[in-house]
């Protein structure tokens, strides 16, 4: 039988910059109260300038590293998931093998939005049950607040974002006692993808990069938030339950679920359409914001440092984002 994936160490990192709602209505026309309830958040964290995603995620990774008990040579592959690459090319993962000070081992670029970090596991997990790789370094970074426009017409967005990075060891389970990553289950519905987006830089267009362009702001991101916000709710919940079904589990078995940090609304509704307790419900956001790709596994290490999960519970991750895409995970800790 095919081995299973599991997590040996885990690791986040947030830039130490705090900016608050309050500071956020220094800078644009939007309030706290209004921030706070439609979203849950009250701050988040911002890199400063000359930071990139890779340096997070390098952060992220040297404490997953320590964590795992390894030494980073033993590495044998890296996958890293982001949609604010430091560079339009070559991707983070490339910068991360670098800076990390690895050997010439393959390092693969996941782009799937706030799904990344569940794509990439998926990923992962199968390099792990066929054999090809022992020790497989899984990152997920963002900066996204180099990059959003505080402007009347991007505010919806601009309050959503912040900046982190997480990142994991996964290796082989040499034990046949059911701990692992169970399954996961990725969907798109690339029709769509307009819906959340940041359309240019293009290569539809020539030249790609043309002054207007900036006047017209088409170099930030956009959403039909509305829209975003009823996929989110209603995709999350399915995801999850075609995951608990597919491993013959109830919710009442799930002693954790991990939701996509998008807004804080989105996961008590997915909470509430699962009949699942909020206090068995990961929410971080009122103190991150939505740190895109790396949400979910810096709400996992959060959990496994403040000894939530213990070995042989039931986790359970899902996301939704641009796309749209969304997935679910279960994971036997
Ligand atoms: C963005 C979101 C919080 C907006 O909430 P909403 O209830 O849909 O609010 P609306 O878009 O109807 O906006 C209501 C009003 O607030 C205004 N507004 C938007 N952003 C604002 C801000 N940051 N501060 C103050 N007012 C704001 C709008 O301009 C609008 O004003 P109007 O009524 O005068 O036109 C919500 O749609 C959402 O969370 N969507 C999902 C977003 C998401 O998760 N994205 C990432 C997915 S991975």
């Amino acid at each position: 039988m095919s081995p299973r994936a599991i997590i040996t160490g885990t690791g986040h990192f947030v830039p130490p910059d705090i900016v608050t709602n309050f500071d956020l209505e220094k800078i644009m026309n939007t309030t706290d109260e209004w921030i706070q309830q439609r979203s849950g958040i009250r701050e988040r964290h911002y890199a400063g300038a000359g930071v990139g995603s890779s340096d997070l995620g390098v952060e992220a990774a040297r404490r997953a590293i320590e964590s795992a008990g390894i030494d980073k040579s033993e590495i044998d592959f890296i996958i890293a998931a982001t949609i604010s690459p430091d560079h339009y090319f070559p991707g983070i993962g490339v910068m991360i093998q670098a800076k990390l000070g690895l050997s010439t081992i393959g390092a693969l670029d996941v782009r799937d939005q706030c799904s990344g970090f569940i794509y990439a596991l998926s990923v992962a997990d199968q390099y792990i049950r066929t054999g090809t790789y022992k020790k497989i370094l899984l990152c997920a970074a963002e900066v996204q607040s180099h990059n959003l426009d505080y402007s009347d017409e991007g505010r919806d967005m601009a309050v959503l974002f912040g900046d982190g990075a997480a990142a994991m060891i996964l290796q082989p389970n040499p034990a046949d006692d059911g701990r692992g990553v169970l399954s996961t289950h990725l969907y798109a519905d690339g029709r769509s993808y307009r819906d959340l987006w940041m359309e240019h830089p293009s290569s539809v267009r020539k030249p790609t990069i043309a002054p207007e362009l900036i006047e017209q702001g088409g170099f930030f991101p956009r959403m039909d938030g509305k829209n975003v916000f009823k996929n989110a709710s209603v995709r999350m919940p399915e995801a999850v339950l075609d995951a608990l079904q597919y491993n013959g589990l109830s919710i009442d078995d799930v002693a954790l679920l991990i939701p996509h940090q998008a807004n804080d609304r989105i996961s008590q509704m997915v909470a509430h359409k699962l009949q699942i307790p909020l206090d068995k419900v990961a929410r971080n956001i009122d103190r991150l914001g939505n740190t895109t790709a790396a949400s979910i596994p810096i709400a996992l290490d959060e959990a496994v440092r403040e000894h939530k999960v213990k070995s042989g519970d039931y986790i359970v991750l899902t996301s939704f984002g641009s796309g749209f895409t969304w997935a679910s995970a279960v994971i036997r800790w």
